[in-house]
């Protein structure tokens, strides 16, 4: 059997929306590499650091003091110009320039389309999974969630005490892009009374109206209304219910805060057994893969079968949702 040829040097990146854990998972692969006697390149923002040749070596200490760090110490960004092949030969070159034999790719779908054009071109490439949003298909877990969530439902306790003071109905409204994993949860985290998901949503909301009416009838002082950004709209739906049910209605978008902050247990750790895996596939000679948590473990999976999976709501947690409400 031929040998596999000894790589000497990786680059990584993130990529994308940055999700906390991210440092986690940098800090892991930097360490494991090291561990392997294999030089690690940092490349700032993203591909667009790659263009524009933003490329740091990466020590141990560099990575001191940052597991519990939210964002990216390497910084993300999203460049349009990897879109095309010019921008993909490019960086094919710089790497080669910088002796980079294969790189990790912290990010999302889009950013494993990037690596899987560099794997193209000859740049071995591993993606990991680090979103907030939960949207990837072949993993259980993506880096960030957790935290998001967990920030997510403790914004919402607040503003269901207000709400049950002044006696309001409340619509919040999560991120998640077109997914509606952070609404779910947080809709059963926080006990919501309604749980608007891009993926079940039918768009009648005299539906929601009738639930508002019921429920004061019932004596509740509040209304929780979780609505994904994927429906989105929840300024103008507040004044629509507002006029229906003649219940004073609010709209509170999270929005950014939910990228933010010192990542919980769960993403740190899962972000550094997900960060030390791809280091050892990379150096292993696997190139074209994305790293998942399937049942506990660390899997790995050709990015095209990747980005063809498809997963779904479960229908159970869905109707848990709405019974317990
Ligand atoms: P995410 O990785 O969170 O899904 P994006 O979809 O914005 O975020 O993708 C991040 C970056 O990955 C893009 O800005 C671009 O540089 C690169 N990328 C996305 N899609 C492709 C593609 N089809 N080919 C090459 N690079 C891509
Ligand atoms: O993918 C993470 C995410 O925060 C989504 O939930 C949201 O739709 C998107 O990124 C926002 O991206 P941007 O930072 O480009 O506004």
């Amino acid at each position: 059997m031929a040998k596999t040829k000894e790589i000497k040097t990786i680059g990584i990146l993130t990529s994308g929306g940055d999700a906390p854990g991210m440092n986690a998972a940098i800090r892991a692969v930097v360490r494991k590499a090291l561990a392997k006697g294999v030089k690690v390149k940092g490349i700032k923002k993203g591909y667009q650091g790659l263009l524009s040749e933003e490329i740091i070596d990466l020590e141990r200490y560099h990575v001191s003091d940052t597991i519990q760090r939210g964002g990216t110490i390497l910084g993300t960004a999203r460049c349009l110009e990897f879109h095309t092949e010019e921008g993909q030969q490019k960086g094919v070159e710089i790497c080669r320039k910088y002796g980079i034999e294969g790189l990790i790719v912290i990010g999302g779908d889009g950013s494993y389309r990037g690596a899987q054009a560099l794997s193209r071109h000859g740049i071995n490439t591993i993606g990991i999974p680090g979103t907030i949003d939960l949207d990837i298909a072949c993993t259980d877990y993506t880096i960030g969630f957790d935290t998001a969530v967990n920030t997510a439902m403790q914004a919402i306790d607040k503003v269901r005490d207000t709400s049950s003071s002044h006696e309001r109905c409340s619509i919040i409204e999560v991120m998640g892009r077109n997914a509606g994993y952070i609404a779910l949860w947080c809709g059963i985290a926080n006990g919501a009374e309604d749980i608007l998901l891009p993926e079940k949503y039918d768009y009648n909301e005299q539906n929601i109206i009738n639930n508002i009416i019921n429920n004061r009838k019932r004596g509740k002082t509040h209304h929780i209304i979780i609505n994904a950004e994927g429906i989105g709209h929840s300024t103008s739906m507040a004044r629509r219910i507002e006029a229906a049910t003649g219940i004073e209605t609010r709209a509170t978008i999270l929005g950014y805060m939910q990228r933010g902050g010192s990542p919980t247990c769960k993403d740190r750790y899962y972000a550094s057994v997900m960060g030390a895996y791809a280091a050892d596939i990379l150096c292993a000679g696997k190139t074209n893969r994305v790293v998942g948590i399937r049942h506990g473990e660390c899997q790995d999976f050709d990015i095209e079968e990747a980005l063809n999976m498809t997963k779904s709501i479960p229908e159970y947690d869905y109707e848990v949702a709405r019974i317990l409400s």
